[in-house]
């Protein structure tokens, strides 16, 4: 069960200050300029963008990324797809496998729903047993007398990430066969996507690994298309490559997600000089609430924040006081700061410390609501409350 929403919804119109903690902050202003630069990027470079909305998990955000020219959204999961089509979006790319018979009846009825919606949905796949699948439930949702509909189907590439998809080349181009088979599936494309890269830190490392998997998806739509097969969409790409991607040539559509909240991991990356200057947007509100002789406790562990990717970074926002911290682990409901030159001087008791997740994704699962703010993290005002949709949505 859910904590009502009532008590976060009087906050709005109420200053940053009276946000109890901890809580998840969302500056709206950065990720509005983050919306923006992305938006310009894509247009300069002519690619379409679908971020990946597995990471806000927000039907709002989503409307939102489309209202500012994003051609849909990704999801990674079939409940994602689920809710956020329940909050209005309509165009939604699973860009992930699903196998289990029960799953793909969800997805087969998805996909009617949406196309009575005028929208539509669309999916990767990496194994004949997954094609069949999902045409076999396509037709069972269309014979029990829903809205005739295609799905759009991405033959899902393993472009050195070494998690999901097939093998480049003629293992591909006998899948993307395999799909033109079934009246319910419409071959969408390729899906290469590189996680991997993502995170290397060098800007020359992730241009070096983004050049190999251009060369991979070259090669196999060049085989595709010499046996009739069309390929209309490339997508792929992460917030650490997207500008490899987008100056290819290659790649129709950008994933990027992490880009509109930015956390402290894709922080520590070298930034390529392509890439726009996107601004953290997502915060851990937090407060200490005991202070030692060389260290500081706040509010705020690891069920506030994932720690998978590196603990928060400490932000100091304009005007608070320039106290040089680092966050250390602390457990489940505490953070230990410390001064980062020993010696160096502790927050007070009662003081506020704002913290950048490490990794924003699974940040954002551990809330249901994020608390939207305008005007800064010092002087602003709660503006709205985001609710986290698809908190938990798994399956
Ligand atoms: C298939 C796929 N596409 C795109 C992304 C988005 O990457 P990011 O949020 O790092 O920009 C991810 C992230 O894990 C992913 O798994």
């Amino acid at each position: 069960m859910k904590p009502p929403h009532e008590p976060l919804k009087k906050l709005v119109g109420h200053p940053v200050s009276a946000i109890d903690t901890p809580a998840l902050v969302l500056d709206l202003d950065a990720m509005q300029r983050n919306l923006g630069r992305m938006a310009e990027f894509a247009r300069k470079h002519e690619v379409r963008w679908r971020p990946h909305a597995k990471m806000h998990k927000s039907a709002a955000i989503a409307r939102l990324q489309m209202q500012a020219g994003a051609c849909g959204v990704c999801v990674q999961k079939t409940a994602e797809a689920e809710i956020l089509a329940a909050g209005g979006v309509h165009d939604i790319y699973i860009s992930n496998q699903v196998v289990a018979p029960a799953k793909l009846a969800r997805v087969a009825a998805l996909a009617h729903l949406l196309a009575a919606e005028r929208g539509q949905l669309a999916i990767a796949v990496d194994s004949g047993e997954g094609v069949t699948g999902l045409a076999q439930a396509m037709n069972a949702a269309r014979a029990s007398g829903a809205t005739p509909a295609v799905i759009a189907v991405f033959v899902e590439i393993d472009v050195g990430q070494g998690r999901c998809g097939v093998a480049p080349g003629a293992i591909a181009v006998a899948l993307a066969h395999e799909v033109r088979r079934h009246a319910a599936l419409r071959l969408a494309g390729l899906q290469a996507y590189h996680g991997k890269a993502q995170h290397l830190r060098s800007a020359r490392e992730r241009r070096e690994a983004i050049a190999g998997v251009v060369r991979d998806v070259q090669a196999t739509r060049a085989l595709m298309e010499a046996q009739g097969l069309k390929v209309e969409c490339v997508t792929g790409a992460g917030t650490g490559t997207l500008v490899c991607e987008a100056a290819s040539g290659a790649f129709n559509e950008l994933q990027a997600g992490s880009f509109l909240f930015m956390d402290a991991d894709y922080a520590a990356n070298e930034r390529d000089p392509a890439q726009p200057n996107f601004e953290h947007a997502l915060f851990v509100k937090s407060q200490v609430m005991s202070v030692a002789a060389d260290h500081a406790v706040c509010d705020a562990g690891h069920k506030s924040h994932a720690i998978d990717s590196g603990m928060p970074r400490v932000h100091l926002p304009e005007g608070a006081p320039r106290l040089a911290l680092t966050y250390h682990n602390g457990g489940d409901e505490h953070g230990i700061l410390r001064a980062a030159e020993p010696g160096g001087p502790l927050p007070r008791l009662g003081d506020t410390v704002w913290l950048i997740p490490g990794h924003c994704d699974p940040t954002v699962n551990l809330h249901d609501f994020m608390v939207g703010v305008r005007g800064g993290l010092a002087h602003g005002q709660v503006d709205r409350i985001v609710r986290v949709d698809a908190r938990g949505a798994a399956s």
